[in-house]
């Protein structure tokens, strides 16, 4: 049996009348850029988030690159953000001329450690001027947590360091959305509790376009207008560029196929979390869950429905590679998020990280490897996944 690590073919089938229907209506209109789908999209996803401003952009990774240039952070600026994500975070951070500063993770939510925030700030931090500027006399701006695999990281803090310290709080929501928190006043859905949040519609995203897409949400409307005028390369009257953006437009095709795909997002998601729970009683029944560790669920007390959605179902064990080749011999598809820690990365050797940095983002990027999950998976093939991890351990 083969099982590959995500298969869109079925809700393609379902939603293709709809899809095809949506892009004619484009092609027919022959309107491609920032016309009425692209606005229908945003205020959709900015009615489904809570929040009163959406702006789609290009990619995932430009919405975070709009937003760092819409708040010209820059050169002698530093921002905040975890060892062990995407790239593309510490990626824009360091292409608009300020410079990434790791935080280690939590080894188990893999997501940014709260505790190595504090002491990052505590040690190697001070005030000047109403200012934290760190060892290397760099300002720091911003704070940019990812939530990763689709779990919330402990935004209660985050907003704390972040008030405490005058850090803008930046959310990289690419993997979650729709994942909700419990905010001490009140729930809230990921990307819409700091200053700006960001997502990605890459195709194997929950929510995937059929291309590249994103999108940045935000509740400020001064901020929302700079950032459609980012996208735009900073152009208010036509010719007339008030500062500096890019081509960050999120294109009418792609916010048609969006459009569609939204209403089944929590469906998708629920769907997602029920195929999680089946591996996990599974791994829990035939007792693996002492030879590997299974993904936690710390928010699950919150009564909340998507306290996870599970875009990735990230399993960890010391053979991890040996795993990974016993499952593949099985046509079993497993993937490897992330390989390096962040500070591993050829292209950060400038920053004069060493190897030790990060002991739990390093031992993450050894050791984890995510399994099969879409909302459509089939239990007969989580099952021949579950007995193909447990003959490995045999
Ligand atoms: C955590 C994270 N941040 C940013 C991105 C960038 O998104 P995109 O691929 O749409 O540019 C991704 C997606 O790939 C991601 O997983």
């Amino acid at each position: 049996m083969r099982v590959p690590l995500l298969d869109l073919s079925e809700q393609y089938r379902a939603l293709s009348q709809e899809i095809r229907a949506a892009t004619g209506e484009v092609l027919a209109s022959q309107r491609f850029i920032l016309g009425p789908r692209l606005a229908a999209f945003e205020r959709a996803v900015a009615e489904y988030c809570g929040v009163p401003y959406a702006i789609g952009v290009s990619s995932g990774t430009d919405a975070l690159l709009a937003v760092l240039m819409a708040l010209e952070i820059g050169l002698g600026d530093a921002v905040i953000t975890t060892a062990y994500s995407f790239f593309a975070t510490s990626g824009c951070i360091a292409r608009v001329g300020a410079t990434p500063v790791f935080i280690d993770i939590d080894p188990d939510t893999y997501n940014i450690s709260t505790t190595g925030l504090k002491r990052y700030i505590d040690k190697d931090c001070q005030r000047v001027e109403g200012k934290l500027v760190n060892k290397n006399r760099q300002t720091i701006r911003a704070l940019i947590p990812v939530h990763l695999f689709g779990l919330c990281c402990e935004m209660n803090e985050m907003l704390a360091v972040a008030r405490e310290h005058n850090l803008l709080l930046i959310e990289d929501a690419a993997q979650a959305i729709g994942a909700e928190y419990q905010l001490e006043n009140g729930p809230a859905k990921a990307g819409t509790m700091g200053d700006a949040g960001c997502f990605s519609f890459y195709p194997s995203k929950n929510l995937g376009a059929a291309g590249d897409a994103g999108l940045v949400v935000c509740g400020n409307e001064q901020f929302a207008d700079r950032l459609r005028l980012c996208r735009q390369h900073g152009m208010e009257a036509r010719y007339q560029h008030q500062f500096i953006g890019g081509n960050f437009r999120l294109d009418e095709l792609q916010a048609a196929i969006l459009q569609v795909k939204l209403p089944h997002l929590d469906g998708w998601s629920a769907a997602r979390r029920k195929a999680a729970k089946f591996y996990s009683n599974e791994f829990r029944r035939v007792g693996l869950h002492k030879k590997i560790k299974l993904p936690v669920e710390p928010y699950v007390e919150s009564g909340l429905k998507n306290h996870h959605i599970y875009h990735q179902y990230v399993i960890r064990s010391p053979r991890r590679d040996e795993l990974r080749q016993h499952l593949s011999q099985r046509e079993i598809e497993t993937a490897i998020y992330y390989p390096l820690a962040l500070h591993e990365q050829p292209c950060f050797e400038y920053l004069g990280y060493k190897a030790d940095n990060f002991p739990e983002a390093e031992r993450a990027a050894r050791d984890t490897l995510a399994l099969p999950i879409y909302p459509e998976i089939s239990r007969e093939a989580q099952q021949y996944v579950v007995k193909g991890v447990a003959e490995f351990f045999e």
